[in-house]
């Protein structure tokens, strides 16, 4: 049988480069060789911030025009909406019965994100649970890879943790979810830590053509280069970083040179990144355009992937049922 692709990417607020980089173009490339199954995370995007996203569906129609934009093709994977599947909360459920509480408390993203939490209220039986949640949202679809960044290695543990319980008790379900991890470029954020909406330091997939020149020209280069004769050092700058993201070898390797050498200047090499970001994005945002003025198909596509992944979600949930002793009326 065909390997089951499935993954998600909240909706708590818009794309940048870095979601693209690490997600998004990783799809896309899986779409030809897997059955893939792609979705929104709003229940998750939820987490910690019940009240605050009133624009959870602003979000979420911006997340999914850009999928399309940048190459999600409906005719390939299945693309929709979690809220939409409700049997992912149903799942979830009966998961939360056999999850025991010691290995959700010891998750590192938990003790992490309880630390750093700031606005975000986590002292909740929601974030206690987002992996289970996750988990549901996996082999609820029978997926057995399952694309992530590193960031999401401890929830594809807890998931495998979580389906051995399961098939230990009810027999051989579900396949144990592994992560598929692709080396990507590390796209830094202006300021050189991690591209984050929280550290409001992304370059969008939304941003315009000027809106990008003037990013990219506040990107931290190499401090040590105060002159335009003085010689650069590439790898610890962040404009060398995302040019790479967007060339060849053959191109860094001439950068690299020319920086090293002082031939090129940071407001030059700043010049020429801006107009490699812009030249990718171009196409994409007027296939966006596009997009946004037939609103109807974009409704279409979603309402046939909430469609299919309700078909497959209805079986896994029925077979569920059944083997925890329900039955199941939903078909
Ligand atoms: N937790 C993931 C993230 O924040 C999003 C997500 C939710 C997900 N459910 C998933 C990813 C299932 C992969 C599979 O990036
Ligand atoms: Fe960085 Fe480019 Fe300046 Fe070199 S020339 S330090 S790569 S910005």
């Amino acid at each position: 049988m065909q390997d089951v692709i499935l993954s998600g990417i909240q909706s708590s607020g818009k794309l940048h480069l870095g979601n693209l980089f690490g997600a998004v173009l990783n799809w896309v490339n899986l779409q030809n060789d897997y059955k893939c199954y792609y979705f929104i995370a709003d229940l998750h995007s939820l987490t910690g911030a019940l009240a605050k996203y009133k624009n959870i569906k602003e979000y979420r129609k911006n997340i999914i025009l850009n999928l399309l934009a940048f190459g999600i093709d409906p005719e390939k994977s299945v693309l929709f909406i979690q809220s939409q599947v409700p049997e992912h909360t149903q799942l979830h459920l009966i998961l939360s019965m056999l999850t025991p509480l010691p290995w959700l408390e010891r998750n590192p993203t938990y003790k992490d994100q309880i630390l750093e939490a700031k606005n975000k209220d986590l002292n909740n039986y929601g974030f206690l649970g987002y992996p289970v949640l996750q988990t549901a949202d996996i082999i609820l679809y029978k997926a057995s890879k399952v694309p992530v960044g590193e960031d999401q290695l401890p929830h594809l543990e807890l998931a495998r943790e979580i389906v051995r319980r399961f098939n230990n008790n009810f027999g051989e379900v579900f396949p144990e979810p592994q992560p598929l991890l692709t080396r990507v470029p590390k796209i830094p954020g202006l300021d050189g830590r991690k591209m984050s909406k929280s550290f409001n330091n992304a370059i969008y997939l939304d941003d315009d053509e000027e809106t990008v020149n003037k990013k990219v020209m506040q990107l931290i280069t190499d401090p040590q280069r105060i002159h335009v004769k003085d010689k650069g050092h590439p790898d610890i700058c962040n404009s060398f970083m995302l040019h790479k993201a967007f060339s060849s070898d053959e191109e860094m390797q001439d950068l690299r040179n020319q920086c090293e050498s002082a031939s090129i200047g940071c407001v030059q090499c700043k010049k020429n990144l801006a107009q490699k970001i812009n030249s990718f994005l171009a196409p994409h945002h007027e296939k966006r355009e596009e997009l946004k003025k037939n609103m109807s198909y974009v409704e279409d596509v979603i309402a046939q992937g909430n469609k299919l992944a309700k078909e497959k979600a209805q079986q896994t949930i029925c077979e569920v049922y059944q083997k925890v002793g329900l039955e199941y009326n939903g078909l």
